[in-house]
């Protein structure tokens, strides 16, 4: 077994988000396209005695993530611990970039990349629908979080089928002051809108498999967009900017608060983040580009495989 596991973990965007009415279980009916983007968080997994769960965070705004099992990543530990009766505990750390309660998705990231690097870690060959499973008991995106690249989600989000993507898709991502809770948007779903079908947009299939640039930002849709803003006005404004500096696009990302902008190429994209650096709504700006791999191992000293 080696001694330390690293595994790195893409955030994700949604291209379109469609919001049907409330399961039995509490969750929604979605119908969705997700890529995964180019910013990364990193997962590193060691022994440690049994029953001891840990995890240490670094990076972006690690001091407001929880340590202890509200932390998704011990969650994912400790489940595969449990599922294949394995006596060591696991010291985790998470280097993180993915914004906190952004809706790219970084918690579900760290749990799926958790999982990956815990499996390693006990040496055990899991294939994809084992871990895949795991996955989907922790949460609805993170068994996107594992598979990556594009990828149409029915049911909750998590019955995931691959979706080609001609070309690469270049983004600027504006986070925001305060983080959203993605339980907090639903609801505030429930009480404004009423749920419509969640059928996968054809035109916007068609083009993404096209690479068809025009195409996708026209079909960019997300019905968390209302309630996001209905909580968080001022995010109408950092859309505005961003569309007037360039973007073909601009949207919501997932239940928000983050603004996601497709843009045209590098040089466009570093047109929109000055004019988003600008806006006091906007803490942090960055740019990156899908798709990208799933969770993937990080063989020691190197960098991820493409
Ligand atoms: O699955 P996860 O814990 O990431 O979801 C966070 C919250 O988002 C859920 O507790 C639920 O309130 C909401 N949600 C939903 N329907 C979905 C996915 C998430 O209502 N399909």
């Amino acid at each position: 077994m080696d001694s330390q596991i690293r595994v790195r973990v893409p955030a994700k965007v949604n291209l379109a988000l469609l919001v049907g009415g409330t399961r039995q279980d509490g969750y929604h009916e979605l119908g969705t396209i997700f890529l995964a983007v180019s910013i990364f968080d990193e997962i590193t997994a060691e022994l440690a005695e049994p029953g001891r769960f840990e995890v240490q965070v670094s990076g972006l705004d690690a001091e407001t993530l929880p340590r202890d099992d509200r932390n998704l990543a011990v969650r994912a530990g400790r489940l595969l611990a449990e599922r294949h009766h394995i006596a060591s505990g696991v010291r985790l750390g998470i280097e993180k970039q993915i914004p906190v309660a952004g809706g790219m998705a970084g918690g579900s990231a760290d749990a799926a990349g958790a999982l990956l690097a815990c499996a390693r870690l006990f040496g055990l060959e899991l294939n994809a629908a084992e871990l895949g499973g795991l996955a989907r008991e922790l949460g609805a995106d993170v068994p996107f979080a594992l598979l990556g690249g594009a990828a149409a989600g029915l049911g909750r989000g998590d019955q995931l089928t691959p979706v080609p993507v001609a070309g690469r898709l270049h983004w600027v991502f504006a986070t925001s002051r305060a983080g959203l809770s993605t339980p907090r948007v639903f609801a505030r779903f429930d009480e404004l809108c009423v749920p419509g079908a969640t059928d996968l947009p054809g035109p916007l299939l068609s083009a993404l498999a096209a690479g068809d640039l025009a195409g996708v930002a026209t079909g960019l849709v997300n019905d968390l967009a209302e309630p996001a803003l209905d909580l968080r006005p001022e995010l109408g404004e950092v859309l505005s900017a961003g569309r007037r500096a360039g973007a073909l696009g601009a949207l919501i990302s997932g239940s928000g608060p983050t603004c996601a902008f497709l843009v045209a190429g590098a040089e466009e994209g570093a047109q929109v983040a000055a004019a988003l650096s600008q806006l006091t709504q906007v803490r942090r700006v960055c740019s990156a580009w899908g798709p990208v791999p799933g969770a993937q191992l990080v063989p020691d000293g190197g960098a991820a495989t493409r």
